[in-house]
């Protein structure tokens, strides 16, 4: 697979929990793909833009790597390796360009259901298993705690249960992995959400137009989901207080009425979500004909 310099590569999980979300966000952006024989890249058609599906673990590293422009990968993976590069004294480390609005999820502790646990001195001189040893080291050391770290690579929760393990710190979202295996989360030291990072690596000028605009529209597509559009009717002494109770709007379009000279209609872009509630208020402040609609598509 050579490295192509006008073509932006993206890592990508090949499939777990962040797979779908991050296919559908790049599809929001425009992308229109399609998958090779291997089914491990999808090839942009309508943009220099392709998608190098790949274990989640791996994602960091091939963009620090410089073998991937960018990646979507959990905080989880992000913030192991970053430590990992930190600890090796690396001097330019991938950055974290922005947070994304899926891929929720926590690293925690967890110990076996029946054992009584007793706060942080309860970690003390266990064993402790994980995928992530950097984060779990990091913590324990900044906590003052003495304990082993075991790193496993997968099926973390079934160590306690073969005796490899006295605990466990792993990803939990909804707690059934945890559950099925008997073991009870304590502890969360990591909130964990999909990421967007980047090569430390200078783009090529080749590159950077797409990649620019590339991430210009992943902007707009996290901001449009929250973003609606709404028109009302409202009388002219209203509107200082309207315009207050319109959430995260800038200053709204003004237009007036056939024949009222006392009425005008507002329109505006609210960044954040309109409840039943703000419509209430909105209706007692005198608005009326009021009108919520999504908003596709969003360029600053
Ligand atoms: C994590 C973790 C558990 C599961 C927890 O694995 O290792 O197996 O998710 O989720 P639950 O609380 O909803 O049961 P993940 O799917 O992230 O896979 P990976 O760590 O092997 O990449
Ligand atoms: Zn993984």
């Amino acid at each position: 697979m050579k490295k192509n310099n006008t073509r932006i590569r993206i890592a990508v999980q090949k499939s777990g929990r962040l797979t779908e979300h991050t296919m559908e966000l790049l599809t929001r952006c425009g992308l229109i793909y399609s998958k090779g024989h291997d089914q491990l890249i999808c090839y942009g058609e309508n943009m220099p833009v392709d998608v190098i599906l790949v274990r989640d673990d791996d994602i960091p590293s091939l963009v620090q790597e410089n073998l991937c422009d960018l990646g979507i990968v959990g905080l989880n993976e992000v913030e192991e390796t970053r430590l990992k590069l930190v600890e090796l004294d690396t001097k330019e480390i991938f950055s974290q360009i922005s947070t994304l609005d899926f891929g929720y999820c926590r690293l925690s502790f967890a110990i076996p259901e029946d054992q009584n646990y007793t706060g942080l001195s309860f970690l003390s001189g266990k064993r402790i298993a994980t995928s992530y040893p950097q984060i779990v080291g990091h913590y324990l050391k900044n906590q003052g705690i003495k304990a082993e770290v075991i790193k496993f690579s997968g099926a973390v929760e079934i160590a306690p249960g073969l005796g490899k393990a006295d605990m466990i710190c792993d990803l939990v979202s909804s707690g059934s992995t945890l559950q099925a295996n008997e073991l009870r989360e304590t502890d969360t030291i990591l909130e964990s959400r999909a990421t967007l990072i980047q090569t430390p690596v200078l783009i090529p000028t080749g590159k950077q137009e797409w990649l620019q605009r590339l991430l210009q529209r992943i902007q707009g597509v996290l901001q449009v989901k929250e973003s609606k559009y709404i028109m009302l009717h409202a009388p002219r002494s209203a509107l200082p207080e309207i315009s207050k109770l319109l959430p995260g709007s800038e200053s709204p379009t003004i237009i007036p009425l056939e024949g009222r000279n006392d009425k005008v209609a507002v329109h505006a872009v609210c960044k954040e979500k309109i409840f039943w509630e703000t419509l209430e208020l909105l209706k007692e402040a005198g608005a009326s004909s009021m009108l919520v609609l999504p908003v596709e598509k969003m360029l600053a």
